[in-house]
């Protein structure tokens, strides 16, 4: 039975309820941005201020490895994310942040999934699909430069899900086909072997409407490279939003603030009526778009500078930093072995 809960706490058959397993994991691929905060980190800390909820949230570091990145790169990457997760409201009791590496039971269960996972589900997956169909338009062999990490990538992500009896996934729209293909895994166990070994998990995708435009207007990605990084410093985030893209109307001409890149931002960090303020200016004409910039920094600044704070201490203490992670280990760990073990034994290991 799909484990489907619009309120958090699980009912059990005992009659008590259990706390929502909610899982999201964050490849330590860069510096987390504000489109990330926004459409991913925000929303999180949101659930997670249920108690009702039990949330995991960890470094998808084995996941970052199929782009073979420079160890000392990686290891950094992982220890500013790590920081990064922390300082922004998810430093909670009921918040487990920890690397997946670290968990040896993720890596086990991935090892038996792929005894019930079709080599065809995965040949449709789209991360090895784009990268199949580039080489093919370049004239290469469809599997040129493809590793079996990145092939497996969905493997693997499964297993992040299933080993630790999540009920709800919190992705991205891009994500939701690996969601699809964890359920399908799941579905598989359960008719090959047994059925409540594996707990089906459900996607939370947020709407369309949630992304963030970056610099240029388009979707703030870090592969677009129009990302405004979460943690920069003050000066540097002036800058930044100087550099966002708008058209040339002047400040007397009324505008429309329905389509403009910084009322888009300011939505996302201002306080609902300096929105309103800015939005009827826009309507009657008179308000510049230098203006708004510096009213979008200072909104940015007053939401961030406390996380930024936080951040920067958590990074001069790796200690600090190191024991939170093993706490969020120690208690991952212990759940995700209990699950392995019960996935062995139905396997008849
Ligand atoms: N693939 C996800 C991404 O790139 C990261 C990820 C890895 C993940 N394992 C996961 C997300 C498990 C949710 C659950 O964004």
């Amino acid at each position: 039975m799909p484990h489907t809960t619009a309120q958090p706490g699980v009912p059990t058959r005992a009659g008590a309820a259990r706390p929502t397993a909610t899982l999201t994991g964050v490849q330590p691929t860069g510096d987390l941005h504000r489109g990330n905060y926004v459409g991913a980190v925000r929303p999180l800390a949101g659930l997670a201020a249920d108690p009702a909820r039990d949330v995991y949230v960890f470094l998808a570091d084995l996941h970052a490895l199929n782009g073979r990145p420079d160890p000392a790169v990686l290891r950094e990457r992982s220890r500013r994310l790590a920081a990064a997760l922390l300082a922004c409201g998810l430093d909670r009791p009921n918040v487990h942040v920890y690397r997946q590496s670290r968990i040896p039971a993720v890596a086990g269960m991935a090892a038996l999934l792929a005894n019930v996972t079709a080599k065809g589900l995965v040949n449709r997956a789209h991360a090895y699909k784009a990268a199949a169909t580039a080489n093919v338009t370049a004239g290469r062999d469809p599997d040129h430069g493809v590793n079996l990490g990145l092939y497996a990538y969905p493997v693997l992500m499964a297993a992040d899900i299933l080993a630790l009896d999540a009920d709800e996934v919190p992705v991205g729209a891009d994500q939701a086909q690996h969601l699809e293909i964890a359920v399908d895994l799941a579905q598989q166990f359960a008719r090959s072997y047994r059925p409540g070994v594996l707990r089906e998990p459900r996607a939370l995708i947020p709407p369309a409407t949630a992304t963030l435009p970056g610099l240029d207007g388009r979707k703030m990605s870090k592969s677009y490279g129009n990302a405004i990084p979460l943690m920069a410093a003050p000066g540097e985030l002036r800058r930044q939003v100087r550099r966002i893209v708008t058209d040339s109307t002047p400040p007397a001409a009324p505008k429309d603030p329905g389509t403009c890149t910084l009322v888009a931002l300011l939505r996302a960090f201002a306080d609902p009526g300096t929105v309103a303020a800015v939005e009827e200016r826009y309507r009657t004409g008179g308000i510049g778009y230098g203006e708004v910039k510096a009213r979008l920094a200072d909104a940015i600044d007053a939401r961030v500078t406390p996380m930024r704070t936080r951040y920067e201490r958590l990074l001069a203490d790796p200690a600090e930093l190191d024991a939170r992670l093993r706490d969020g280990e120690q208690h991952a760990g212990r759940r995700a072995d209990r699950i392995l073990a019960r996935t062995m034994d139905a396997m008849g290991l």
